[in-house]
């Protein structure tokens, strides 16, 4: 059992960064289906709407609890999100509640923080509503995944980021239920170098495929990321973790940085590609998150 102010604590980081994650993809899915799947961009709508609900609810009891190295790892908001916001939502015509974006970009840490019984109730009722919705949101992924398998479905998206984004849902919901039985996520280290390194290939080879085919330098940069990752991909096995994470560190510092130079790019619109800017910022605050955790097994 956890000691009440990590409970609190680890509950409201996890779900500060993993809601917004969710909304986004949701975000992602309604701008990219066609007006043919109209239920389904009424119910992404919905459950994105929904996401930002509890993220409201979440930030409301944020303040002075999430600790300073997560608001420094700017993995919940980067100098980028609320331009990025501000533009897609202009660009796509869906709604994007900037406020909550305004709000973390005030957030403020603490260093020691104590638990009262009433913020344990509040951040367990978050767990319970987020442990909840995700499922919903879960099924409605995996039902549209199938539909677009099976050409039922048409959407602008790579069926692979759907899958992908179902991936990142899934390690949501585990983390949820670990909390929700008051104990720490139990991730070995391998299994986080494993699940991230994985995920990072990924982005690599969506920006890849996303760009315009005369982008060829940024293209070349994302190839060569994705096979980096590669290399990496299940290397981990226990009693090998040192090498795995030193490539692994500078392979997702690499990529960071590509990713920033990328959402800048967009923003500034130097760049031609399909990519909508927030979905550049998105994979640059994952990035964000996988540096805080690798940054945590050096401390
Ligand atoms: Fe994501
Ligand atoms: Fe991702």
């Amino acid at each position: 059992m956890l000691p009440k102010p990590e409970y609190i604590r680890t509950s409201v980081e996890v779900n500060l960064f993993f809601q917004r994650i969710m909304k986004e993809h949701l975000f992602l899915l309604e701008v990219n289906l066609q007006p043919a799947a109209n239920p389904y961009i009424v119910r992404a709508n919905e459950l994105k709407r929904r996401f930002e609900h509890l993220l409201e609810n979440t930030l409301h009891y944020s303040d002075k609890v999430v600790s300073e190295r997560v608001i420094s790892s700017k993995e919940l908001v980067t100098p980028y999100t609320l331009r990025s916001e501000e533009v897609t939502s202009k660009l796509t015509g869906a709604g994007i509640n900037t406020s909550i974006t305004k709000r973390e970009l005030a957030l403020s840490g603490s260093s020691r923080f104590y638990g009262s019984e009433l913020l344990l109730d509040a951040v367990n009722k978050i767990n319970n509503g987020s442990y909840l919705l995700l499922q919903e949101t879960l099924s409605f992924q995996k039902d549209l995944l199938t539909k677009a398998l099976h050409c039922k479905v048409f959407m602008g998206l790579y069926p692979e980021m759907l899958e992908h984004d179902i991936r990142e849902a899934g390690h949501y919901l585990k983390l949820l239920t670990d909390l929700l039985d008051f104990q720490l996520p139990r991730r070995t280290l391998c299994e986080d170098l494993n699940f991230w390194n994985n995920i990072m290939e990924e982005h690599a080879r969506f920006i890849d495929g996303m760009l315009d085919p005369t982008e060829m330098l940024l293209k070349d940069t994302a190839r060569a990321s994705a096979q980096g990752f590669e290399k990496l991909l299940n290397a981990c096995i226990s009693g090998a973790e040192y090498a795995v994470y030193q490539s692994s560190l500078s392979a997702t510092e690499e990529i960071k940085d590509f990713k920033l130079h990328t959402t800048e790019g967009l923003l500034t619109c130097k760049i031609k590609s399909i990519i909508p800017p927030l979905l550049a910022d998105h994979v640059l605050r994952e990035a964000n998150h996988y540096l805080r955790l690798l940054d945590i097994q050096r401390a």
